[in-house]
C-alpha cells in the first residue's frame, strides 16, 4: 500500500484516503464520491480496528461484507482497496498509540473508554501508510471527525481532514452498519433520533437560545417511543464539545440511544447565524 500510494504521489496524482470498517452503505459511498471528486487517486481502507471497541462490544460480531464491499468500491471507482489483516496492523509487540486528551474523554469517550485512543491510533496508522493529501471523514461521527481533526493539527500532518454531510434514510434515520442488527420494530422506532433533533432545529429556528429548553423539548420526542433507551442528550459547543448552556456559535445537538441492545448515534449541526445544516437525504 505504501509502494503504491508512494508511486501516485510521486505522478503528482493528488490521494485521498476514505478510512471505513466496512459494511458499506450509501453513507460511507457519499465519502467515496466527494474523494474522487477531488482526487485522482482514492484509497478506501476496510479495516474493522479491534482497538476501538470496548470488551463488552460488538467487535466479534461487527457486520463484515467483504466481496459486496470490494464490489460496490469497484463499482465506485476506486483506485485502491486496503484491507489489512488485524496481525499486519498490531503485530505482535505493537506498543504506540495515539491520544487526543480532553476532547477524547468526553461524550463518547466517556460512554466507551478508549474508543477514541483506538480510533485515533488507527487513524494515525493509516494516515502514515498512504500520507494522502486528504482524507474524509462524516459529520455522521461528529465527535471522531472532530478529535482527529484535532490531532492532524496537534501532529502537523500533511494531511487536510475533510468532514463530510451525514446521509439520512428517506425517513431520516442516519446511515449506520450497526442499523442491520435493528428487527423491524427497532428500525421503525429508531426515527425517533432524527425526529427529536428536528424537533430541536426547529426551536432553533423559532429563536430558542437555550439549551434546557433545547434538551427539553428533544428529550419530550425521545420520551414518546418506549423502545428507546436514550443514553444521552446533549447540546456542544462544535469545537470544544463542551457543554454549552446558551448556543451562541456553532454546535451540535448529539444523541446516543439503544434500541433493543444496538446503539445508535446521531446529530444535528446547529448554526445560530442560520448556515443551512448540510444533509443529504437517499432512497433505499
Ligand atoms: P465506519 O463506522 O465504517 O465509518 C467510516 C466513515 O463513514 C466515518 O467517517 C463515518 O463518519 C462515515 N459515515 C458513517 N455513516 C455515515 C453517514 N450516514 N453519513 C455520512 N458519513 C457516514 O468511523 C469509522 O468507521 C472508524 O472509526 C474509522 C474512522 C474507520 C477508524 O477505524
Amino acid at each position: 500500500m505504501k509502494e503504491r500510494a508512494r508511486a501516485a504521489r510521486a505522478e503528482g496524482r493528488t490521494v485521498g484516503l476514505v478510512p471505513t470498517m466496512g459494511a458499506l452503505h450509501e453513507g460511507h459511498l457519499s465519502l467515496v464520491l466527494r474523494a474522487r471528486s477531488e482526487c485522482p487517486t482514492v484509497v478506501t481502507s476496510l479495516f474493522v480496528n479491534p482497538k476501538q471497541f470496548g470488551p463488552a462490544e460488538d467487535f466479534a460480531k461487527y457486520p463484515r461484507a467483504f466481496a459486496s464491499d470490494a464490489d460496490k468500491l469497484e463499482r465506485a471507482g476506486v483506485t485502491s482497496l486496503f484491507a489489512p489483516e488485524v496481525a499486519e496492523i498490531y503485530p505482535a509487540g505493537f506498543s504506540t498509540h495515539v491520544e487526543v486528551s480532553g476532547l477524547s474523554a468526553r461524550l463518547e469517550g466517556a460512554a466507551r473508554p478508549g474508543h477514541f485512543r483506538g480510533v485515533t491510533t488507527v487513524v494515525m496508522k493509516l494516515l502514515q501508510i498512504v500520507q494522502p493529501h486528504f482524507a474524509y471523514f462524516g459529520r455522521k461521527d461528529a465527535q471522531q471527525a472532530r478529535v482527529v481533526v484535532q490531532m492532524a493539527r496537534d501532529l502537523n500532518l500533511d494531511t487536510e481532514i475533510v468532514v463530510c454531510p451525514i446521509v439520512r434514510e428517506a425517513d431520516g434515520l442516519a446511515l449506520s452498519s450497526r442499523n442491520a442488527y435493528l428487527n423491524r420494530e427497532e428500525r421503525k422506532a429508531a426515527t425517533v433520533l432524527h425526529r427529536a433533533l428536528r424537533a430541536g432545529r426547529t426551536e432553533i429556528a423559532a429563536g430558542v437560545r437555550d439549551g434546557r429548553e433545547l434538551q427539553t423539548v428533544m428529550r419530550r420526542v425521545l420520551e414518546t417511543e418506549p423502545l428507546a433507551r436514550v443514553e444521552y442528550l446533549e447540546i456542544v459547543d462544535a469545537e470544544t464539545f463542551e457543554s454549552v448552556t446558551r448556543v451562541g456559535r456553532a454546535s451540535y445537538a448529539l444523541v446516543t440511544a439503544y434500541l433493543g441492545k444496538t446503539r445508535l448515534l446521531d446529530n444535528m449541526w446547529i448554526a445560530p447565524a442560520g448556515e443551512d445544516a448540510e444533509e443529504l437525504l437517499v432512497e433505499l
